[in-house]
């Protein structure tokens, strides 16, 4: 691993950071223009930068152990040097000249275990880079361009929720937002209450192209009941007689906006866990966006009395498990339910509370 200073010959113009997100409700609404209730991660990914020696980009992954080099005209290879090129390129195409960069990466997020690493590396990027070259942006701005970086040059088809989040959100908040108007207010969590994030260590496969069918048949939802988007639908019951699948994509979507709003009141932490345990239901028997190992660490985790409610957060299809749970209790029912799940074989690990190394 090349340490920083040995990286830069001197110290960095600027730094940027941003967390990686845990979403508490509110599960596949974004692209229906709808609400969702995500939070940060303690975790995080951060830049340091400064402007190159040649006409190179020069990214150095401290976590990856790797280095990627594009000129100002070629695109990076793929890689996490995409979603930095991307971040880059949308800044250019807002008329900002963005000069060959140095930049040093370094993580303590998880990747590939569905808490939106990449939306942290794009934040941290844009950060950075608003610092560094003085830009008038704000951070909804940020996250706009974070997710057309990952749109268009990491080829996900993505809403607007892990950029936000990233932008927005701090892990003592729960950030409330609306996917149409953009508008968000950060909340408390209910009271005396405390978050559990498992891995449940199964890869994400299948994500990327069930993701992308899932957000067709939403728009076709939408259009079969006349509506500019599932967010628009007031009365549920028109939605029973769709025919299926778009039945159930649109009931789990119409239900689960539903249910944000209800959390969005202030809830005790019983009432906010039962509406997690109502979206995980829906995820996996109308979205179908579960698998059996999520399913089963769910289902550990509600085993347990101080656990008011489980759910998979993300996209589904592998990744992770949230749990609100009383306050004190994060980390002891953390580590006995990632022990149970992984007397099956299995490789779970406990990312939050963080543990000590
Ligand atoms: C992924 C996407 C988000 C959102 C979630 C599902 O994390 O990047 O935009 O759609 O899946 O809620």
């Amino acid at each position: 691993m090349i340490r920083q200073n040995d990286f830069f010959q001197g110290p960095p113009a600027a730094h940027g950071a941003a967390p990686g997100r845990v979403n508490l409700l509110g599960e596949h609404t974004d692209y229906n223009d709808g609400f969702m209730l995500p939070t940060a991660t303690p975790q995080g990914t951060s830049v340091a930068l400064a402007p190159s020696f040649d006409a190179h980009f020069v990214l150095y992954s401290a976590t990856l152990d790797q280095e990627v080099r594009f000129a100002h005209d070629e695109h990076a290879p793929p890689g996490f040097g995409r979603y930095i090129e991307g971040c880059i390129r949308g800044l250019e195409q807002r008329s900002v000249l963005v000069p060959s960069l140095r930049m040093y990466i370094s993580s303590d997020l998880p990747v590939g275990a569905g808490l939106s690493s990449s939306a942290a590396l794009e934040l941290a990027t844009l950060r950075g880079l608003r610092r560094m070259l003085g830009l008038a942006l704000d951070d909804v701005a940020l996250a706009l361009i974070g997710q057309e970086a990952e749109v268009h040059y990491a080829q996900v088809n993505c809403g607007i929720m892990d950029q936000m989040a990233s932008s927005l959100a701090d892990s003592a908040h729960m950030l409330f937002l609306d996917a149409r108007t953009l508008k968000f207010e950060l909340l408390p969590l209910p009271l005396q209450t405390a978050l559990i994030v498992i891995d449940s260590g199964m890869p994400r496969t299948l994500a990327a192209s069930a993701y992308n069918i899932r957000r067709a048949e939403c728009e076709k939802a939408a259009a079969l009941l006349g509506v500019p988007a599932l967010r628009d639908v007031s009365d549920p019951d028109a939605v029973e007689k769709l025919p299926e699948p778009y039945r159930r994509r649109a009931r789990h979507v119409v239900r689960e906006n539903a249910r944000v709003l209800r959390a969005r009141a202030g809830l005790s932490g019983p009432d906010f866990g039962s509406l997690m345990n109502q979206s995980h239901a829906s995820l996996r028997d109308d979205y179908e966006v579960s698998i059996p190992a999520l399913d089963e660490l769910t289902a550990l985790l509600r085993l347990e009395p101080d656990v008011f409610g489980a759910r998979l957060t993300g996209a589904g299809f592998g990744g992770a498990c949230v749990a609100l749970c009383r306050a004190g209790q994060a980390g002891a029912i953390g580590r006995a339910v990632v022990a149970r799940y992984n007397r099956a074989g299995r490789q779970g690990r406990l990312l939050i509370p963080v543990q000590p190394t």
